[in-house]
């Protein structure tokens, strides 16, 4: 009997766990990415460079590569957006990996948790779950230190490093009845506590760029590949006419 109540319990448990961390998020927004549209993904770079790479690395890719494929020349990658030094102390070079300056120890100590590597995260967790992570932090003060959660992360470990931008917000709760018939407070909202340097719409704005970039970061390839995939149809296409009129050709006689 035992053993049956701790298969049981084994089987339920994922499911439980399930029902907790895929519940309610707030916000819950969708958006697209132009994949043709260069300078949203520019104005993404720079924002990801001086925002966030102190802590978060994207160690797959070079600033140089980053730069053609965005049309930025070395010159203008070097100026805008490598901001750190070598080992030597000499300024970081055009080709180097875009790693973080902050060690794992380091990370771990003020935050008890090592920030992953940003470079394929919006493959992992989808380009509208990025997008309303960073535009979801809110003021929560019993979090010691960090001062601030997150309505699509709970009990994130990520300061709210862009509160400058998008100021200080207080998230408005809603009680639901799930359901099994438990009640539980939503967010439904967040309102402004104390503004920041940009508007609402030009904080939206600015995290889509970021994503874009992020985006783009993740798949350097899809721009490509998806040209490529035109390319062969187009030549099937082409192919296809010119088999056709051959065929007719050499069966001319025979019929
Ligand atoms: C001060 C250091 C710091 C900065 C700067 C920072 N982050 Fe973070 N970030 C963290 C930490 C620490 C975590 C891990 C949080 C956790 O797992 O609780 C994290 C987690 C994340 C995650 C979730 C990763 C996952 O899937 O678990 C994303 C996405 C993210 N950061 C994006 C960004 C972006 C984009 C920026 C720049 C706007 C940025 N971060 C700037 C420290 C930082």
């Amino acid at each position: 009997m035992k053993k049956v109540l701790i298969i049981v319990a084994g089987l339920l448990l994922p499911a439980i766990g399930w029902s907790a961390g895929g519940g309610h998020t707030y916000p819950d927004d969708k958006i697209e990415i132009d994949w043709n549209d260069k300078a949203a993904m520019q104005r993404g770079a720079r924002t990801f460079v001086n925002y966030c790479l102190s802590c978060h690395a994207a160690s797959y890719s070079r600033f140089n590569r980053v730069g053609q494929d965005l049309g930025i020349p070395d010159d203008l990658v070097l100026e805008n957006l490598i901001f750190t030094t070598d080992v030597n102390g000499d300024k970081t070079k055009v080709g180097a990996l875009m790693t973080t300056t902050m060690t794992p120890e380091y990370a771990e100590q003020a935050f008890g948790i090592v920030p992953p590597d940003l470079s394929l995260i919006a493959r992992s967790r989808g380009v509208n779950w990025v997008y309303n992570y960073l535009r979801g932090f809110y003021v929560d003060e019993s979090r010691d230190g960090l001062g601030v959660n997150n309505g699509v992360f709970a009990n994130v470990g990520m300061p709210h490093v862009l509160a400058e931008l998008q100021g200080l917000q207080r998230p408005k709760y809603q009680t639901q009845t799930d359901s099994h018939g438990n009640e539980q407070e939503i967010i439904v909202g967040y309102e402004i506590l104390k503004a920041g340097s940009m508007t609402k719409s030009e904080y939206d704005r600015t995290i889509h760029d970021l994503v874009a970039f992020l985006d783009y970061l993740a798949e350097p390839y899809k721009q490509t590949r998806k040209n490529v995939g035109t390319g062969v149809i187009i030549f099937l296409f082409v192919f296809l006419i010119l088999s056709y009129v051959l065929k007719k050709e050499y069966w001319k006689d025979v019929h």
